[in-house]
């Protein structure tokens, strides 16, 4: 199998190269991403380090590193010509609500042209009777469920009351996928990821902001006075989730039309066990104490502030995964004090050793 990662220098990317090299070889991989400084280049440094050392483990499998935008069509078509893949994981984008707010720009360039120069290097590797991309899986997003107060989300569910322009570029990409899997019947799985963290997480993210603040001694703000669940997914349960979701690409078929009916699929990938921001705050001050991160009599009560819902946010993410276990026998399981257990962990040695 010859694979592209795209956002392989990213959180989730760099977790599934490195997936794929030691459950997958013999394996080709490319990863392509930008390095962009949205949070700390040193992060994804490390992670693009440490795919070359996991890679090195594996000389039967190739695994190439591309620094390039996804927005420079040129480069998208010269990588497909040149590797000719198989499969496709797009999760290079321009992630987070509130940054979209002030920087809208990114969002459009990386969410929405960056995505359509991928479908139409899908589109076109199948030109001359060549086999060409045999499944595209795209990375959606639990926002894409706007405010809807029908709980779990389902994939069923209406989605078109986006409140963020981010929210708004991932169900673009739901149905700009859409529209090319039925055009030119590409196989295509769209996952909406429910806040997912772990070691190497980014740093961006309540759990790790959270904790970059509580050392230095700030204070951590608590959105909606502390009214806000969250389905928290851990970094392994997703990678787990989109390594069978490679290989299980929607099927091809023909309509009573005669034409293809879209190979075509959208579904929940979250823990399905939404968790209350102030028990979330609980647990991560008591695993930052196991690890040794904060002193035992840490006083955090002087450190939280509740305050009001921020503009863009929605108060609960909750997945419905029955699909995603009727199709791949799978849900996410990881508890919330395991997944935070490791990312302390993790936290303490890559802070300690810079
Ligand atoms: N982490 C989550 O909780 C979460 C939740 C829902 C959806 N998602 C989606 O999952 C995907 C991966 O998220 P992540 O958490 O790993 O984010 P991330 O920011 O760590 O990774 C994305 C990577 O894409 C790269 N990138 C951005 N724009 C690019 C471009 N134009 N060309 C090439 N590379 C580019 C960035 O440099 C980054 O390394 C994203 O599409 C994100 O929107 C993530």
């Amino acid at each position: 199998m010859t694979i592209l990662v795209t956002g392989s220098a990213g959180f989730i990317g760099s977790s599934l190269v490195e997936r794929l090299l030691i459950a997958e070889s013999p394996i080709r991989i490319v990863g392509l991403d930008s390095v962009n400084d949205y949070y700390d280049i040193t992060i994804k440094e490390y992670r693009l380090n440490r795919l070359q050392q996991i890679a090195a483990q594996y000389p039967e499998s190739t695994y190439t590193f591309i620094k390039g935008n996804l927005a420079d069509k040129a480069l998208v078509n010269r990588l497909f010509t040149d590797y000719r893949f198989d499969v496709v994981v797009n999760l290079a984008a321009q992630a987070g609500v509130r940054y979209s707010i002030t920087n809208p720009d990114a969002y459009i360039e990386s969410n929405l042209i960056g995505f359509y120069n991928i479908l139409e290097a899908c589109r076109h590797s199948y030109d001359n009777g060549q086999s060409g991309v045999q499944h595209l899986v795209y990375a959606s997003s639990s926002s894409v469920y706007g405010s809807n107060t029908k709980v779990p989300y389902s994939t069923d569910d209406k989605v078109d009351n986006p409140v963020s322009l981010y929210a708004a570029t991932k169900k673009s990409n739901e149905l700009m996928a859409h529209a090319y899997s039925k055009l030119y019947d590409i196989p295509s799985t769209g996952l909406r990821f429910f806040t997912v963290y772990g070691p190497a997480g980014r740093p961006d993210m309540a759990y790790f902001s959270f904790t970059n603040k509580l050392i230095k001694g700030d204070t951590i703000q608590i959105f909606n006075y502390g009214n806000c669940k969250r389905d928290f997914t851990y970094i392994d349960d997703i990678v787990e989730g989109l390594q069978r979701i490679i290989h299980g690409a929607p099927q091809r078929k023909i309509g009573e039309d005669g034409l293809p009916v879209p190979p075509y699929k959208v579904y929940n990938i979250g823990n399905s066990n939404p968790e209350n921001l102030l028990d979330f705050v609980q647990i991560l001050q008591e695993e930052l104490i196991r690890a040794g991160i904060l002193p035992e009599d840490y006083n955090f009560e002087s450190h939280k502030q509740l305050v009001p819902m921020q503009l863009g946010d929605v108060p609960i993410t909750y997945a419905d995964t029955t699909a995603l276990e009727r199709d791949f026998n799978f849900k996410p399981h990881t508890p919330l004090r395991d997944g935070l257990r490791k990312f302390a962990e993790w936290y303490k040695i890559f802070y300690m050793k810079k």
